[in-house]
C-alpha cells in the first residue's frame, strides 16, 4: 500500500549546532563544552563536544550526502557561543557569520530548506556564571539580541525559525532531573525558569517581526510534546495525567499558541507558593506574540499513574511533577538500547490534539527517531549498516501521521533526528540516530539501508508499506 503525502511535504531530518559542528574557532563554551571541561567521566566514554561530526570543517561534504538521501528541508542551529563576540553588546563574531553564510548557501545551492533554531540546550556558560542562565530575564534579553543578530545575517535566504528546542529539557535537564549543567533539582525554580523561557521565546516573536527580511518568513517554537496516558481510569490517575498534560505539554503550547497558561495549573502553582514572577506588561508581550507554526518532536509516549506520596506532603520538597509518577505499562514495546518505548499511534494523537485543542494550527513532526547502540553489528558484507528496525518505526510513525492528515491534521513535514550519526550531550555517541553513519575515528560518512530508502520516500512524495506490516501497525485495517 503506498501513503501519498501532501504536495511540498518536508522530508528531512534534524541536527544541531552544539551537536554537529565541532568547537572549531569557538570563542566562548557552552554549559556542555564546560561541563566537559571540568568533568569527562559524566560522558559517554569520555567522549566530549570538540569534534562532534565535525560539520565545521565537512560542511560541504554532509550537505551532499543529505542531498543525496533525498533530504529537501535540514533543520540545524546557530550556535549563540559561536556566532556573538561579546553578549552585552550583541556584537557578532565576522569568521561565524561567515560559517553561517556559507552553510545557509550551500544547503540552499542543494535545493535544501535551511530550518534554523536559536537555541539547542546551548547556553553560554558565562551567561550562567554571571547572571543564573534562564533564572534571569536579563539573560533573555541577551537572548533576544543574539537572535536580532540572526535575523538581520540571514533572515533574506533563511524562510523558517525556531526560537527553542525543547524548552521543557532545558527546565527538566538543569533543574530537576540533574542531566543538563548545572545539575541542579529546584522545583520553584524550574518553574520560573520556565515561563522565563516562553518570555524569552515571545519576545524573540516580537524582533522577528520586526527584523525579518522576507514577507516569507515564519517563526515557531519547537516543543516535544509528549501525551501522557493514564494507567487507568481512576479518578486518580486521571487526575495525574491531566496535570502531567498541563505542566509538560500545555504550558508552552497555550502559550505559545494562545496566549496564556492553563489556568487550572496556575491555581495549584498559586496554592503551593510557587508562582513564578510575571508582570502584566510580560503578558501582554506573550499574549501579543504567538508563532506562526510548531515543530514537534516525538519519540516516546508518556505513561503515568497518581502519586504514591501525596503532592501536598509535607516531607517531600516541592517539585512540578510530585503530581504524577511514571507508569511501566506491562507488554510495552521497547527500544531496549535508548530505554524507550515505542508507540506510534501516539503521532496520530498529537495531531488530534493540536487540530481539536490548538486551532489546527500548522506544524511539522521536528525530530522523531530511533536511537541504536553498536550500530557496526548490522554491517552487511559491502560495509553498509542494514537498519530495518529504523525503516519500520519511520514506516509505522508515517503511518499514523498520515491518518492523521487524512482525519484533517494540518501536519506539513517529517524529520528524523538526524541527517548524520552525531554528537549528544552526557550520551555522546551511544545512541545513533543518523541515516548516514559516522566512524568518529576517521570521521568517515556511509550512508545506512534507511539513507537510500529515504530518498525514494522523499522522491515519491509517499511510503511503501507491505501487507504484513499493516496488519502489524493497524489490525482493523
Ligand atoms: C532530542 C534532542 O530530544 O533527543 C536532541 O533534541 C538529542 O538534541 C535527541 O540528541 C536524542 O537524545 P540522545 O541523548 O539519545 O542522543
Amino acid at each position: 500500500m503506498k501513503l501519498n503525502f501532501p504536495e511540498n511535504f518536508w522530508w528531512g531530518a534534524a541536527t544541531s549546532g552544539p551537536q554537529s559542528e565541532g568547537r572549531f574557532k569557538k570563542a566562548h563554551a557552552n554549559v556542555f563544552d564546560y561541563w566537559y571541561n571540568i568533568e569527562p567521566e559524566k560522558f559517554h566514554h569520555q567522549v566530549g563536544p570538540d569534534t562532534a561530526s565535525n560539520f565545521y570543517n565537512n560542511y560541504q561534504e554532509d550537505i551532499r550526502l543529505m542531498k543525496e538521501i533525498g533530504l529537501n528541508s535540514v533543520r540545524t542551529s546557530i550556535q549563540w557561543t559561536r556566532l556573538i563576540d561579546d553578549f552585552e553588546a550583541g556584537t557578532v563574531n565576522a569568521e561565524a557569520a561567515a560559517f553561517y553564510n556559507r552553510v545557509i548557501d550551500e544547503f540552499i545551492k542543494n535545493g535544501i530548506r535551511p530550518v534554523m533554531n536559536l537555541h539547542h540546550f546551548d547556553l553560554p556558560i558565562e551567561l550562567y556564571q554571571q547572571y543564573g542562565g534562564w533564572e534571569s530575564k536579563h539573560v533573555g534579553e541577551l537572548f533576544v539580541k543574539f537572535a536580532e543578530k540572526c535575523f538581520e545575517l540571514f533572515s533574506d535566504r533563511v524562510v523558517d525559525w525556531f526560537t527553542f528546542n525543547e524548552p521543557m529539557v532545558i527546565v527538566e535537564g538543569e533543574y530537576l532531573h540533574q542531566f543538563h549543567y548545572p545539575n541542579l533539582v529546584d522545583g520553584p525554580k524550574a518553574v520560573q525558569v520556565a515561563y522565563n523561557l516562553q518570555l524569552a521565546s515571545a519576545k524573540v516573536v516580537r524582533k522577528f517581526r520586526q527584523t525579518n527580511r522576507t514577507p516569507k518568513g515564519k517563526i515557531g517554537i519547537i516543543l516535544n510534546l509528549t501525551p501522557p496516558y493514564p494507567a487507568s481510569n481512576s479518578a486518580e490517575d486521571l487526575a495525574a495525567s491531566e496535570y502531567a498534560d498541563m505542566w509538560l505539554n500545555q504550558f508552552f503550547m497555550m502559550a505559545s499558541t494562545k496566549g496564556h497558561f492553563p489556568e487550572k495549573l496556575m491555581n495549584i502553582f498559586r496554592e503551593d507558593g510557587v508562582m513564578f514572577d510575571a508582570s502584566a506588561e510580560e503578558y501582554t508581550i506573550i499574549k501579543e506574540n504567538l508563532v506562526d507554526y510548531l515543530g514537534l518532536n516525538y519519540y516516546h509516549p508518556h505513561r503515568v499513574k497518581a502519586p504514591e506520596i501525596s503532592p501536598k506532603s509535607l516531607t517531600i520538597d516541592w517539585m512540578p511533577d510530585n503530581y504524577y509518577d511514571e507508569y511501566e505499562m506491562p507488554g510495552r514495546r521497547m527500544n531496549v538500547d535508548k530505554g524507550w518505548e515505542i508507540y506510534p499511534k501516539a503521532v496520530y494523537d498529537i495531531a488530534m490534539d493540536v487540530k481539536n485543542n490548538y486551532g489546527n494550527i500548522e506544524w511539522f513532526v521536528s525530530e522523531n527517531g530511533m536511537g541504536v547502540s553498536r550500530e557496526e553489528r548490522y554491517l552487511n558484507a559491502s560495509g553498509m549498516i542494514e537498519d530495518n528496525y529504523r525503516i519500520q518505526f519511520i514506516q509505522e510513525h508515517l503511518y499514523w501521521l498520515h491518518r492523521a492528515i487524512d482525519e484533517g491534521a494540518n501536519c506539513f513535514g517529517y524529520h528524523l533526528w538526524t541527517p548524520i550519526d552525531c554528537w549528544s550531550w552526557g550520551n555522546a555517541y551511544r545512541n545513533r540516530y543518523g541515516f548516514i553513519s559516522n566512524d568518529i575515528h576517521t570521521q568517515t560518512r556511509t550512508i545506512k539501508k534507511s539513507g537510500h530508502w529515504f530518498a525514494e520516500v522523499s522522491k515519491q512524495n509517499g511510503v511503501e508499506i507491505g501487507k504484513e506490516l499493516l496488519q502489524q501497525i493497524d489490525p482493523k485495517k
